[in-house]
């Protein structure tokens, strides 16, 4: 079974709900961000469900509209229109005692929802192009990552299927709302990078950690679950560090809009100063002390606090 990885006291609190719902039929419309778990919620509510045994059915709202769109919901007989060449079910059929998950559910086309809410009042309908109603026994989950109220005061939504969809809400708060979790979820991630991938089980430094929850996860937890595999994937290495982070990850770190203040403007051109003189003086340190106007003693200091790697080459640099 799935396991929804929880953190935070109002994550416990969804869960107590997701328990009671999950016996009875009623309908449960889960909100939140995208990539914030609600077809995971969806799947575990209809896994304790006295439905499990049955099928499980998602279908975006959004990608069809129209006869498309009922065709992938009611399905068809054969020749109801070119191309039917064969009797096809649609997801209402194919979810029978089971769940239907409709995700997206704002997207749903205006035009399809009265028909819609139909087959939800009444649990039965025809396939294009047929004459014998088909009974249907269905559970339904829907998923919107939009204001759907809002989308009902703008009349893009029908308030009644609104209601008839909305019985139980459910609302999982982004990521950065939660990121306490986020250990437990790198820890489970990896865990389940282990069985998918066939690899060992790498450590995690604690600064990753640590960076890991400074970030604000724009793609909630599918941006951290990819990003785990995507460096469980590419490191052999029996710990995971720092450098092993992908470089467009810990390019968010860097600020550009930081001011940076004068002691750090100062140490950043005196160790360019220094480097660069030592480059033009092949690593003769006497010489660049002298250039530099310092003593040897202090450039000996400035090279030990800057970290200054410079190895000494034979021949200074040509004259241009
Ligand atoms: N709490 C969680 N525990 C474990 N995995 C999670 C959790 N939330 C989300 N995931 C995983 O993150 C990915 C995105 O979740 P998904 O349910 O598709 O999000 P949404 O439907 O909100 O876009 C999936 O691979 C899912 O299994
Ligand atoms: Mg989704």
């Amino acid at each position: 079974m799935q396991e929804f990885i929880l953190g935070s006291e109002a994550m416990h609190s969804i869960l107590k709900i997701v328990n009671k719902v999950a016996k009875h039929d009623v309908s449960v419309m889960i909100t939140g961000e995208s990539g914030t778990g609600k077809e995971l919620l969806a799947k575990i509510i209809h896994l304790q469900s006295p439905r499990s045994e049955n099928p499980f059915v998602p279908v975006n709202s959004g990608i069809l509209s129209g006869l498309m769109f009922e065709d992938k919901l009611f399905g068809h007989e054969k020749g109801a229109f070119t191309g039917a060449i064969r009797q096809e079910k649609g997801c209402f059929e194919m979810a029978d005692k089971g769940t239907l998950f409709l995700d997206e559910v704002s997207e749903l086309p205006l035009e399809n929802q009265v028909d819609f809410l139909r087959v939800l009042e009444d649990s039965q309908f025809l396939r294009i192009g047929g004459n014998e109603l088909i009974k249907v026994n269905i559970r339904i989950i829907s998923a919107t990552n939009k204001d759907l109220q809002n989308e009902v005061k703008k009349k893009l939504f029908r308030e009644d299927l609104f209601y008839r969809l909305h019985v139980v809400p459910i609302f999982i708060p982004p990521l950065r709302k939660r990121k306490n979790v986020i250990p437990k979820m790198v820890n489970h991630f990896l865990n389940q990078s282990v069985v998918n991938f066939k690899k060992p089980k790498p450590a995690v430094e604690p600064e990753v950690i640590e960076l890991l929850c400074r970030y604000d996860w724009p793609g909630n937890v599918r941006e951290l679950k990819n990003l785990i595999e995507r460096v469980f994937i590419i490191n052999d290495d029996d710990t995971i560090s720092l450098e092993h982070l992908p470089s467009d990850f810990l390019w968010h770190f860097k600020d550009p809009l930081r001011i940076k203040n004068l002691e750090e403007i100062r140490s950043e051109a005196e160790k360019k100063a220094i480097l660069d003189a030592l480059h033009r003086l092949a690593g003769d340190r006497e010489k660049t002390a002298k250039i530099l106007n310092i003593s040897p003693r202090t450039l000996r200091h400035k090279i030990q606090k800057y970290n200054i790697k410079f190895e000494r080459r034979r021949k200074p640099l040509k004259k241009v």
